[in-house]
């Protein structure tokens, strides 16, 4: 004798989908004082997504002892506006307490965090700034979980944070897409940040020519040279004409893994970070083969 199961599905079960829409979200993270570098990332968005989310947060775990957490630009309502204008669905503005974490050094910061892999943050920026990438992929995590987008964006300005977020996207089984932006660029070349805004009229003219030097090593590039030695020694060279610039770095790395390259195969990726006064800028070009 069979024994009676003990459920009975007497019908078979159908799922309504007539009703359902599927609908995308995009997510822009920011630090907020945005320009025209946030809006394009914002604008890409806004083309690709049914919904697009723009998170402004000044994120403490991001910023070392001495640098410019305090003084960083907050500028929400200009933001907003921007925003508004870009036809930004939300705008999520946390405060540290609402994102879970308190400020640096303060007993709340006790905030379990995610730690990049080694060989990712022990070059370029890490060097100087040890637990800043520490900082942002905690941040953008939570920023994740919070708002599950399917797509992110994010800028080839910052080519470190880049490769360490598809990292993370890739090893922690986001199911997301993260879209690389082009740099934005002010006529001469500088790159737009949110920190140029310290410059003064005389600086802006010294930090144009960071982008004049990474053109350098894109025209050499172009006639052949391959040995990163070389290429670097171009930038270097076009760098030590500014009087008041210092250079704190200029690496030629994989794009993706962030390895060092001696001779750049396929492509390359030339990074600078320097300082004018007391303004840290950074910058980067990418040398293709095709
Ligand atoms: P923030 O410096 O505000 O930059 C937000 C995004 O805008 C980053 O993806 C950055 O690469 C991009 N961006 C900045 N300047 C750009 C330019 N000139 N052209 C194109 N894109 C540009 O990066 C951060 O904030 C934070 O680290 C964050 C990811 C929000 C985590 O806190």
């Amino acid at each position: 004798q069979r024994r009676k199961p003990n459920c009975v599905v007497d019908k078979p079960i159908t799922w309504d989908i007539s009703n359902l829409s599927y609908t995308t979200v995009g997510l822009v993270p920011t630090m907020g004082a945005l320009h025209r570098g946030h809006l394009s990332l914002i604008h890409r968005a806004c083309e690709e997504n049914h919904t697009v989310i723009v998170s402004i947060f000044v994120n403490p775990l991001q910023f070392g002892p001495d640098e410019d957490y305090y003084n960083y630009p907050r500028i929400l309502e200009q933001d907003y506006q921007f925003c508004r204008q870009a036809g930004v669905d939300a705008v999520f503005v946390p405060t540290s307490k609402e994102m879970g974490i308190g400020l640096k050094n303060s007993a709340e910061s006790s905030v379990i965090q995610v730690i990049p892999p080694h060989i990712m943050t022990s070059v370029l920026c890490g060097r100087s700034r040890p637990s800043h990438f520490q900082g942002v992929a905690t941040i953008v995590i939570k920023l994740f979980n919070l708002v599950q987008p399917e797509r992110v964006y994010f800028g080839q300005k910052d080519g470190q944070q880049l490769a360490i977020i598809r990292k993370l996207v890739a090893d922690l089984n986001f199911p997301m897409e993260v879209i690389a932006c082009p740099t934005v660029r002010e006529i001469s070349g500088l790159a737009l940040s949110s920190r140029n805004n310290y410059l003064t009229g005389d600086q802006i003219q010294q930090a144009n020519g960071l982008y004049r030097a990474l053109i350098k090593a894109k025209e050499g590039f172009g006639s052949g040279l391959r040995r990163s030695k070389t290429l670097i020694a171009l930038v270097r060279k076009e760098l030590a004409q500014i009087s008041s610039l210092s250079v704190e770095y200029i690496e030629l790395v994989e794009p993706n893994t962030l390895m060092p390259i001696d001779i750049v195969e396929d492509e390359g990726m030339l990074a600078i970070a320097a300082h004018i006064g007391n303004t840290r800028l950074i910058d980067n070009i990418i040398l293709r083969n095709r």
